[in-house]
């Protein structure tokens, strides 16, 4: 029964001319996925982009936890519900100019439609739980990432020392090796939540693209401080 009254309903969506009530949830599930690098569904947990839990008929640009709207998000007058995410999601820059949400935008109707079908439940309140009960999307997309915690890093990650001289950084680690590297291919990050660095043990870990650039992450703006030294070698003919 269940089965046929669903097809009955992609049926419709599908025959229907798109509009913002007439999505597939189902199918705005799997277009929600170019949505989770920069948001999650757990209430209070935001990355790029704030958290979208329970944000369903709530003004824009409101969540007290989250510091980086921009200007025009933050002083929006509007709640979020069908007509706006429509207008949201087909292009962001456009609604609201200059908004922060690097977001290119969905172009066909029908996909609006789904997305926005999605989001309903999604953002209603309770909506993170019941779209993973309902098998529309895998709880680690609706909770965000999980990143390792890097307290227990291994020696050859953990960094001891580093000191920037000419264009580079000498970086040594706590199995006493010291590697060079140019400094535009060198990152300083910070990671305040639970999963950085320890205190004081700021973590070395690869950074993609290709194999020379790394970043250094510390636990505190404090750490940095203390950590990168400007001095040149003593020893006549290196750095
Ligand atoms: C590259 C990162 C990124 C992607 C991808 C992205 N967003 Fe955003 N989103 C943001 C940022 C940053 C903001 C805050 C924008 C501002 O302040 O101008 C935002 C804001 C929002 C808001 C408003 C929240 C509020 O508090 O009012 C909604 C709703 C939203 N995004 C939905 C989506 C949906 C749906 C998608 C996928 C179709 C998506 N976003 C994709 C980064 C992103």
């Amino acid at each position: 029964m269940r089965l046929v009254s669903a097809s009955l309903v992609g049926l419709l969506a599908a025959t229907s001319t798109a509009h913002a009530a007439d999505g597939d949830a189902k199918r705005g599930a799997q277009l929600y996925r170019a949505c989770v690098a920069c948001h999650s569904l757990e209430p209070g947990v935001h990355l790029s982009g704030p958290s979208l839990t329970g944000l369903w008929d709530k003004p824009a640009g409101k969540i007290a936890g989250f510091v980086r709207y921009s200007k025009g998000l933050k002083s929006a007058d509007f709640a979020w519900n069908a007509e706006t995410l429509f207008a949201w999601v087909a292009d962001p820059q456009v609604m609201v100019p200059g908004t922060y949400m690097t977001f290119r935008g969905i172009e066909e109707d029908q996909q609006r439609a789904d997305i926005v079908a999605f989001l309903k439940l999604a953002m209603a309140p309770g909506g993170d739980q019941r779209v993973v009960e309902q098998g529309l999307l895998p709880a680690a997309f609706v909770r965000g990432p999980r990143p390792q915690p890097l307290a227990s890093a291994p020696d050859k990650a953990r960094v001891t020392a580093i000191r920037h001289c000419g264009d580079s950084y000498f970086i040594t680690t706590a199995d006493g090796a010291t590697t060079p590297f140019w400094e535009m291919n060198v990152r300083l990050k910070l990671d305040t939540r639970g999963t950085g660095p320890a205190p004081d043990k700021p973590v070395i870990a690869g950074a993609g693209m290709q194999g020379d650039r790394v970043s250094v992450i510390f636990s505190g703006v404090e750490e940095i401080k203390r950590f990168v030294e400007e001095k040149c070698s003593t020893v006549p003919g290196s750095p």
